[in-house]
């Protein structure tokens, strides 16, 4: 279902004379990539269990090995997977715009290989691991990953994990802060694949709302936010962003 030119011409006004632009991104945008949402039906192999339990410190302290298979599985779809027309279309905004902050919750690192820089990684990179002592990332080799089932630290010993925000977890809070003032500073907020479902990263878009900026979701379905927005583009992100940005023209935002 394509969203009436109208509504694109009204959301393309908004990012042209924008001051500052402030994007969330969901797993929406991934979708187009291969990458299911986090609330699709788990594929395949996953499908009997349940995400909230393994994304989880509680999860990985009672079956470590379960929850690496689990995000081994996750990373070899990251890994295949290549940025659609979406995370190209936010990543030319960014070079157009007058400043734009990218914030994501998405955890695939598909926007910084799309040429977005400067990306506000919310939950973390899955592709980084962490060491659960010293709480420091580790670099593996391309080569060690997905061998050991339990990758420990070379420093300490102790056991790796997924450089990744789990549930009940907090957020990191360098993100934390980046993302809480460019929501708080822009005049233009644009929500894209998000169900926002999830605190304190749906929070971002209310904050924005509470100092006067202006919302454009794009989403192929409404969420809580919708009612809330100026502008619904109701469309995939891969769709729908590279028409935003032919409705820029040339001028850009400047
Ligand atoms: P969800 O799976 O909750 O929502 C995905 C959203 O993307 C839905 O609103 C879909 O309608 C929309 N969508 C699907 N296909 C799309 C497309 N082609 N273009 C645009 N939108 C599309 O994913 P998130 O909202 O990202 O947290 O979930 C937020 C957080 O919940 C995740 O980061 C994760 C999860 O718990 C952690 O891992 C900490």
């Amino acid at each position: 279902m394509e969203s009436p030119p109208e509504l694109i011409d009204r959301a393309a006004a908004l990012l042209r004379d924008a001051r500052h632009i402030c994007v969330l991104t969901g797993a929406g945008i991934s979708a187009e990539s291969g990458i299911p949402t986090f609330r699709d039906a788990q594929q395949g192999l996953w499908a009997s269990y349940d995400p909230m339990q393994l994304a989880t410190p509680e999860g990985f302290a009672e079956d470590p090995e379960l929850v690496w298979r689990w995000y081994e599985s996750r990373r070899e779809y990251v890994r295949k997977a290549q940025p659609n027309p979406g995370h190209y279309a936010l990543a030319e905004l960014g070079l157009r715009a007058r400043k734009l902050t990218l914030v994501t919750q998405n955890v695939d690192g598909l926007h910084q290989r799309a040429g977005s820089s400067e990306v506000v990684e919310y939950h973390g990179n899955i592709l980084r691991d962490r060491c659960t002592a010293e709480q420091f990332v580790v670099d593996r080799a391309p080569e060690e990953a997905g061998t050991a089932t339990l990758p420990r630290c070379a420093g300490c010993g102790a056991l790796l994990r997924p450089d990744v925000v789990w549930f009940g977890e907090i957020i990191p809070r360098q993100a934390l802060l980046l993302a809480d003032a460019a929501a708080a500073d822009c005049d233009v907020f644009l929500s894209v694949g998000t169900s926002s479902l999830v605190y304190p990263a749906a929070g971002l878009a209310e904050s924005a709302l509470r100092a006067g900026a202006r919302v454009i979701e794009v989403n192929p379905n409404p969420t809580d936010l919708s009612r809330l927005a100026d502008v619904q583009l109701r469309g995939p992100a891969g769709t729908v962003l590279p028409g935003l940005l032919a409705r820029l023209g040339a001028s850009g935002t400047s």
